[in-house]
């Protein structure tokens, strides 16, 4: 049997059946679904994690030497990996986290923060070095953030639980640059998905560093959806236009990229040069944008590892990136697949398919 991914849009049960097939296996026209037992999960996320202490009502800027005061302080899960892993439990995607937390106060808030919102904890991985923190200070419209990485730079592929590779169909990984351990070992991570059959999307995030160390032309083959903003691509690219910048990576592309436009909404482009340009569903009422990219990645994942065609996984992502954009931070939109539900029906006019 002939299986091409040129030919057929790949979601994530075609790619089982690709897998099937090229092992020499006999399966005509079966759901793959059928031949294997069904997995533990969904998704496995594996990124950073971290808390965020906000500081708000802050007078005027720290300035050395000085103290002064904040009038309000909380203390909450940070991470834009955990703002995907908990949307996608949220919309209903079974969904285990593979992180790095210390043995400390904070990485048992990340723990339970992350339970509470129906991610699996069971391979968080504990170490010797604290969890990290985000300190957040807000000046009205703006912010300034100071970030202690910790744990989240120190975990490497010897330090996850294989057996992730066995009991996920997916995994999304994301924030590369934060990470240093997972950016070293990027190639091991992705190697083994391959060898498991597991289907892979990937969001590198911005570079803080700014160094944009990641070989796009030996890593893009092995992902199957990528999923970067158009200032990230650039970056990446090295070129100064978004034009170039597609063109550079489209070649190298294992399957697809949801090229992440904000408010303009988002480009899906497949390996073959094919295009779908989608615009965002216009909210007038943005009440912030925080974490929007995390909540269209969980959109698209949710919807491809259920086995929608990619453009309605773009469709989907488009709609939780503006669901996202409708309530506080990354997360205060999803508090149930209903509730997603009743926004998407009576905000945007459209019936989400999950
Ligand atoms: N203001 C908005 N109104 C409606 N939809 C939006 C808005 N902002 C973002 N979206 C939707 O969310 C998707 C992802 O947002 P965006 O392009 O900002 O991702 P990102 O740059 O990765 O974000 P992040 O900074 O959270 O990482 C967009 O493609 C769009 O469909
Ligand atoms: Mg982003």
């Amino acid at each position: 049997m002939i299986f091409s991914f040129k030919n057929e849009m790949p979601t994530s049960r075609t790619r089982l059946k690709y897998y099937i097939c090229i092992c020499g296996d006999s399966v005509p026209s079966a759901n793959a679904k059928q031949l294997k037992p069904m997995k533990l999960y969904d998704i496995a996320a594996i990124g950073e994690l971290n808390v965020d202490i906000i500081l708000n009502g802050i007078e005027s800027e720290p300035e050395i030497g000085k103290e002064k005061f904040a009038r309000e302080m909380t203390v909450t899960l940070g991470s834009s990996t955990a703002i995907f892993a908990a949307n996608a439990a949220s919309l209903g995607s079974r969904v285990c986290f593979v992180g790095m937390i210390g043995r400390d106060s904070f990485g048992s808030l990340v723990r339970t923060s992350l339970e509470a919102r129906g991610v699996d904890t069971r391979y968080l991985v504990e170490g010797s070095t604290p969890t990290g923190a985000t300190i957040c200070m807000n000046y009205g419209e703006d912010r300034a953030n100071l970030t202690y990485q910790g744990s989240m730079d120190v975990m490497g592929f010897d330090d996850i639980d294989l057996t992730v590779f066995d009991n996920a169909s997916h995994i999304h990984l994301s924030s590369l640059f934060m990470q240093s351990g997972l950016l070293r070992d990027i190639h091991r991570i992705l190697d083994l998905a391959a060898a498991k059959g597991v289907t892979v999307s990937l969001d590198t995030q911005w570079d803080p560093l700014e160094k944009w160390a990641l070989d796009y032309k030996s890593v893009l083959p092995k992902v199957t959806v990528f999923m970067p903003n158009e200032k990230e691509l650039q970056a990446l690219t090295g070129t100064s236009d978004l034009e170039s910048a597609i063109a550079a990576v489209q070649p190298w592309l294992g399957c697809a990229m949801l090229l992440k436009c904000g408010s303009r909404g988002s480009i899906l482009i497949l390996k073959d040069g094919t295009r779908t340009v989608l615009p965002a569903f216009l909210n007038k009422d943005v009440v912030d944008a925080i974490g929007a990219g995390d909540s269209c990645n969980a959109g698209f994942v949710s919807a491809f590892v259920k086995g929608l065609p990619l453009e309605e996984c773009q469709r989907t992502g488009n709609l939780t990136g503006a669901v996202n954009t409708t309530a506080a931070g990354g997360t205060g939109a999803f508090t149930s697949l209903d509730a997603v539900r009743k926004v998407c029906r009576e905000r945007f006019g459209y019936e989400i398919k999950l």
